[in-house]
């Protein structure tokens, strides 16, 4: 992270039982078929966006036979994948082997006939299914299983986490709980996959792609999906032409700026999506952003949605923190507890503000692993330094090269158990918390903080320091206590502000100071290296 000499103003360290680096017994995660065989960012987005093109969605009645349904679509074509889902009532999403198969179901479902409501004749891939004849009651039917898609309220996991038997291995049971299953990942490319298939009636050659949470490894269950459309390499095709004494450029139409194409661009989509868009709610343009971008519900999936125009250095910083979230599994743990904690303490929030963002969170969590001895994640430095031809990418003037095959990044030495820790930054300008964009350096991630909201932060973090320093462990189980991490995630009595204000005094434990240390930087030229990313 190009995070500048990082002024540490408070941190806490928690100590738990030893786990190592890997930690071989860690519970198969949603991610774990892509994690394990260590594929690429690009490899997975290919095959995701694959997968996606040949699914469909369908309704299905309360009283659903699976074995029919699925009799029914196998006429159709090879099912290679499905799973059920509750979304205002029960839906299956159906994954062919083959994109034909789209067709055939296409061809042979009908259209509702308009006697009270006019429809838009667009077949998409969302689909009806009733029974004519109602299954009768003798037929034998096991339960659906339906799988979740949005994690256990906090008051559950608490209970859950309650029973661990260390904070690391407390932190791996909210990861667990909280991530993206392989269902949801799933279920997330299909609506970029639905949303492209309307770009596509204005722009034939356009896709619809996933960036942000969804993709980098540290979504949640639940939360939006942003999505981008892409034009494709544009330049690529260029070159191609280069051969002979012709140059042949398209005519295209020619506007002052980007910023108005993309304005526009967005505002044809938005209007395609309200007007025509099954499923499409609650449209809403802002376009004035300084990322412009459609915001809509997208009913069929259950997803919250913001569709922009292609953000590069987003797309970037999405696969960057995807590499970190596969180089070890600290990473992931530690981001997901920080995150369910400031959230739980009303310190980030849904709806956009003076707090700080998850996005900026995370960045922090980066610079924290970064800055262990030894370091858990490496530098972006010495990812751009591993960087090959094919991993060169400068955008707007900014370098953003990084290696992307991160089989070629060496595992880290460092086998701490898990640490909880924040870090406040000593910034170069007025606003309270400053935290460099990784890419483009006069950005300011976290601009949108404000002071309140910055002495919340703090108050919180020695509010949580301050309690799992005086707990003690064993005692708290026998009284059945929340204990840890748990204890962590129940929010704080609102009117002992005062008290926390003085815990800072009784933070000075060896292990704390010692961390502190850590972080701050001794002289100019280890200033230099690691502002250098
Ligand atoms: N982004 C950025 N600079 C910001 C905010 C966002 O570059 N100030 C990029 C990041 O790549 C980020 C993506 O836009 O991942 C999506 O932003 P946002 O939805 O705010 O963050 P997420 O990482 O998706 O986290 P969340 O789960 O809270 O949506
Ligand atoms: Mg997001």
């Amino acid at each position: 992270s190009r995070l500048r000499q990082g002024k540490v103003t408070s941190s806490a360290r928690f100590k738990s039982s030893p786990q190592g680096p890997s930690s071989p017994s860690l519970p198969s995660f949603g991610y774990a078929e892509v994690s394990t065989r260590k594929k690429t960012f690009a490899e997975v987005q290919t095959e995701r966006l694959d997968q996606a093109e040949r699914t469909v969605l369908i309704k299905c009645p309360s009283k659903l036979n699976e074995k029919k349904l699925l009799q029914y679509l196998a006429s159709h074509g090879n099912i290679k994948s499905h799973f059920f889902f509750e979304n205002r009532g029960i839906s299956a999403l159906i994954e062919f082997s083959e994109k034909s198969s789209i067709a055939s179901l296409q061809d042979a479902v009908g259209i509702p006939s308009a006697s009270e409501h006019h429809v838009v004749p667009f077949k998409s891939r969302l689909f009806t299914f009733t029974l004519k004849n109602p299954v009768s009651q003798h037929v034998e039917e096991t339960p659906l299983h339906l799988s979740p898609q949005c994690h256990i309220p906090v008051k559950d996991l608490i209970e859950k986490l309650c029973l661990a038997d260390s904070i690391s291995s407390q932190m791996y049971i909210l990861l667990n709980e909280y991530q993206l299953t392989e269902e949801n990942i799933k279920l997330r490319f299909l609506a970029c996959s639905l949303v492209r298939d309307f770009a596509r009636a204005y722009f034939p050659d356009s896709t619809v792609k996933p960036f942000g949470s969804s993709v980098n490894m540290f979504g949640k269950l639940g939360s939006d999906v942003d999505m981008f459309l892409d034009f494709g390499d544009t330049g690529k095709h260029a070159t191609k032409m280069k051969k002979g004494p012709f140059e042949m450029e398209y005519q295209m139409k020619r506007l002052p700026s980007e910023r108005l194409a993309t304005q526009r661009i967005l505002s044809v989509i938005g209007d395609c999506l309200d007007n025509f868009g099954p499923g499409c709610g609650n449209v809403q343009k802002i376009l004035n952003a300084r990322c412009p971008l459609v915001k809509f519900s997208h009913k069929p999936t259950g997803f919250q949605c913001d569709l922009s125009v292609s953000n590069s250095i987003a797309i970037r910083s999405s696969e960057l923190l995807y590499i970190y979230g596969c180089l070890d599994s600290r990473v992931r743990a530690l981001v997901f507890t920080i995150r369910c904690w400031a959230r739980v303490h009303g310190l980030t929030n849904s709806a956009p503000g003076t707090w700080i963002t998850n996005f900026s969170l995370t960045m922090m969590v980066m610079f924290f692993l970064q800055r262990r001895s030894p370091p858990i994640i490496p530098t972006l430095d010495q990812l751009k330094d591993l960087a090959g031809e094919k991993d060169k990418h400068i955008i707007g003037g900014y370098d953003c090269s990084f290696v992307s095959d991160f089989r070629k990044i060496k595992p880290t030495k460092n086998t701490e158990t898990l640490v909880i820790c924040y870090l406040l930054i000593n910034k170069p300008e007025s606003s309270p918390l400053y935290i460099w964009n990784p890419f483009e350096q006069d950005l300011n991630i976290s601009k949108n903080v404000n002071q309140p909201q910055l002495e919340k932060f703090i108050a919180m973090a020695r509010e949580s320091a301050w309690i799992l320093q005086k707990e003690d462990k064993t005692q708290q189980m026998i009284n059945k206590e929340p204990w840890g991490l748990a204890a962590l995630l129940i929010p704080f009595g609102r009117n002992n502000s005062s008290k926390m204000k003085n815990r800072m005094k009784g933070i000075g434990s060896e292990t704390i100071r010692s961390l502190l240390d850590s972080l701050k930087l001794n002289n100019a030229s280890s200033q230099q290296k690691a502002v250098g990313k």
